[in-house]
């Protein structure tokens, strides 16, 4: 299968038709309620006391069953219809990068009652990741380094985008609508209508909606692609998946994610030496990192942003107050997902406490440049859309001043 990269940055996305060969459509259908069926026991195991005897899969508006959780040699096609050259070898395209990986497989469900519409919004936060402007510039003069699928085993056009979106701010109107009205069609707003087997590929910093929860059937596979070795430093760089459970696939699937997650551990290689010649005020060997991670010239200095929040993180992980926490407050402490923390854990393994704290002081000009931004830009951190309003990245502060604040 084909596509012109320039489509989705254009446009935001890409449909593409019978992504799932007509063939294997019945096949994938069984295969996938194999996953659901099992997933609905584990969750009915895991009930609140309080809560209703199937638990989540009853409380939740769009129950996501991961396939890494429930998926063996049985069901493997689950799995392996990630690394297929319709999913895997188009993110490949659209990212223009000679390899790539999936970080999230998971099959979106309808819930057992109505849930109606959720909400308006883009699936980033700048005040965690970079101001928008720059994620977007990012990958419009660059390539994205991470897509999204959403693939429906039956017809389904739950999910509206609006096009182009990707290439800008909300503007004062869509602001607006989503404060007042954020659960409507919104102007400029379209349905994706896909028959059984299609799918859309999408950047999810456009703005999207899940339209209607309703009680029906839907079975929509949703998928993430994180890139390696194209253009940029992804925006989502870590995988919600454990390798461990490749032990319950086949050997060369196992191979294949074994592959991906050595990809990963280069890249954390990569980043722990950028990360040295920043403690060494090695500003060539700072310089050779950062090409290396985003070899793409235009724009580098949002990796750098990105790789600021990741020494945040490393830091926060190394102090002791937090390192004594339970896993959960300790994930919490971050802001991440049990399903990724693993990732950043080993991470911060690469580092003493001094050596944190030092690194963190390297990026503190930027933190507070960044900041001011925030307090500028930004009236209220606990509102999602607000957060959006963090656009601009700091004026006057690219690699070279970054380097020069050391
Ligand atoms: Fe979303």
């Amino acid at each position: 299968m084909q596509v012109n990269p320039q489509q989705l940055l254009d446009d935001g996305y890409i449909i593409l038709r019978e992504v799932i060969p007509p063939g294997q459509l019945d096949d994938l259908r069984n295969c996938y309620e194999t996953l659901v069926e099992r997933q609905k026991v584990i969750w009915a195991q895991e009930r609140k006391p309080d809560g209703p005897p199937g638990g989540y899969w009853e409380t939740a508006a769009q129950p996501r069953v991961f396939f890494d959780g429930v998926a063996d040699e049985t069901t493997a096609k689950a799995v392996e219809f990630c690394l297929h050259e319709n999913t895997l070898g188009v993110s490949r395209q659209v990212m223009q990068a000679p390899e790539a990986s999936p970080t999230l497989m998971a099959l979106m469900c309808s819930p057992v009652r109505d849930h109606g519409p959720a909400s308006w919004h883009r699936d980033i936060d700048p005040v965690g990741q970079a101001p928008l402007r720059g994620m977007q510039m990012d990958v419009l003069e660059n390539a994205p380094g991470y897509v999204q699928w959403n693939i429906p085993l039956y017809d389904d056009s739950v999910f509206w985008v609006v096009p182009k979106s990707h290439r800008r701010p909300n503007t004062e109107a869509e602001n607006r609508h989503l404060v007042t009205k954020g659960r409507e069609p919104i102007p400029g707003g379209m349905p994706v209508e896909l028959k059984a087997g299609d799918g859309i590929v999408y950047t999810h910093m456009m703005l999207h909606w899940g339209s209607n929860y309703s009680a029906k059937l839907r079975r929509t596979v949703h998928l993430g692609y994180r890139a390696f070795g194209g253009p940029v430093y992804p925006m989502v760089n870590h995988f919600y998946w454990h390798p461990d459970f490749t032990k319950r696939m086949p050997p060369g699937t196992r191979e294949q994610f074994a592959h991906f997650s050595q990809l990963h551990e280069d890249e954390c290689d990569v980043v722990e030496m950028t990360f040295r010649a920043i403690l060494d005020k090695n500003a060539e060997g700072f310089r050779n990192g950062l090409a290396t991670l985003h070899p793409g010239e235009a724009w580098r200095m949002v990796c750098v942003v990105y790789l600021s929040k990741l020494v945040q993180k490393t830091r926060t992980l190394k102090q002791p107050d937090v390192a004594s926490l339970s896993l959960a407050e300790r994930v919490d402490a971050i802001s991440e997902h049990q399903l990724n923390f693993y990732l950043f854990e080993d991470f911060s393994r690469r580092f003493s406490l001094e050596e944190a704290d030092l690194l963190w002081s390297r990026f503190r000009a930027l933190y507070d440049k960044i900041q001011e931004e925030i307090e500028r830009s930004v009236p209220n951190l606990e509102s999602r859309q607000a957060r959006y309003m963090l656009t601009d990245m700091p004026a006057n502060f690219d690699v070279e001043d970054f380097i020069a604040s050391w």
